[in-house]
């Protein structure tokens, strides 16, 4: 009969990302931005992580609005639903009942640990209108290990603050396929070499973010050029008047490290173009280069936000797609437990 033919299963790439509000600079440079280009290579999972955003309390029609433009955002940034699936987390219900059983399989102490939770959790209980430090927020480990392990993910482009989560779903695998034989493939996070960790604009030394009291520090993926720039210019810096790294020059280094992401220029060349130039000319740039890289994702951003029959149809695709691959880890799973299935 006809020979056995081996076929190589490409390897996968997964990540996903909260609809709590418009994707910042830092959500793109940080990890969106390289994204399409594991198409060519890898098999791609991409989708929106509505599940996780309810950790923390949601308005029903925001969340709704924002989680279309998520997705909008997703295929203007080039993911394209022919080739890998892009996907709404809560259309595919394997995430949470995977994520149930991880719970199952994950200590208390570990969860504790997880600098995120303490950094939500404080923030909420110092807030007496927001006191809500839910049972949700502390396992949010267990369901993002269920969105990676599901799909037998070999990489996870996240940025630098999803390492630990990351770290948890490994040991989360490790643990699981020690008690019941290969269930999970161990997934490795892959963080890019710049823009890994954006800064706000107005507190360089805090994390660029989507809930920033102060959206001057915030640049978000559909700001006018008007706006992107008028941020830029007044990015906090130093008094040196040098562009160059180094430390206690934290501003700078984060407008050198927006720069060199979008540019795909060195530190040194980018020392060498502003020697002896101020820091109005150098935001300036910095500004404009965001804008040039900006404006053709904004461009479709807006074309598809116009076209909701044909998102639909795409989200749907990719539910469908979603949830056939993930079955088959699931079942696999529960298998393993000594669950029946029907
Ligand atoms: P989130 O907004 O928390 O859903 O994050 C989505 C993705 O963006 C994750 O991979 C994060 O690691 C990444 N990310 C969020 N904020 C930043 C930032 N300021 N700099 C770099 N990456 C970030
Ligand atoms: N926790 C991630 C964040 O806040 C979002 C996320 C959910 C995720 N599930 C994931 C990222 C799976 C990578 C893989 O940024």
């Amino acid at each position: 009969m006809s020979e056995e033919v081996k076929v190589e299963r490409k390897k996968r790439s997964l990540s996903l990302i909260q609809p709590t509000s418009i994707p910042t600079l830092g959500n793109y440079l940080g990890a969106m931005k390289g994204w399409s280009a594991f198409q060519e290579e890898y098999d791609t999972i991409y989708g929106v992580a509505d599940l996780h955003s309810i950790t923390v309390r949601q308005d029903p029609q925001k969340l709704r609005r924002q989680t279309t433009e998520l997705y909008a955002m997703l295929l203007a940034l080039g993911l394209d639903p022919d080739k890998g699936i892009v996907f709404i987390q809560s259309h595919v219900p394997t995430h949470s009942q995977l994520g149930w059983l991880l719970n199952c399989y994950t200590q208390f102490g570990e969860l504790s640990r997880m600098t995120q939770f303490k950094d939500k959790a404080a923030k909420n209980a110092e807030n007496i209108n927001a006191d809500n430090v839910n049972a949700g927020l502390f396992t949010y480990p267990c369901l993002m290990a269920a969105d990676i392990l599901l799909y037998q993910s070999d990489i996870v482009p996240v940025g630098a603050d999803q390492k630990q989560h990351l770290e948890i779903a490994r040991d989360i695998a490790e643990r699981f396929n020690g008690i019941y034989g290969k269930v999970f493939t161990v997934p490795e996070a892959y963080i890019p070499k710049s823009g890994a960790r954006v800064m706000s604009l107005q507190d360089p030394t805090r994390k660029m973010s989507k809930s920033d009291p102060n959206p001057k520090g915030t640049v978000y993926l559909t700001d006018e050029p008007g706006v992107i720039m008028k941020k830029f210019r007044s990015a906090v810096t130093d008094s040196e008047m040098s562009v160059h790294y180094g430390e206690g020059k934290d501003g700078i280094n984060n407008l050198m490290t927006i720069y060199a992401a979008v540019t795909g220029k060195t530190m040194d060349a980018i020392e060498q173009e502003f020697a002896g130039k101020g820091y109005g000319d150098f935001k300036t740039a910095v500004g404009e280069a965001v804008i040039a890289e900006l404006e053709p994702v904004q461009q479709r951003f807006n074309q598809f936000m116009q076209d909701k029959s044909y998102l639909q149809a795409c989200w749907t695709k990719g539910a469908d797609l979603a949830q056939r691959v993930s079955q088959r880890t699931l079942d696999k799973a529960m298998k393993k437990i000594g669950f029946l299935l029907k």
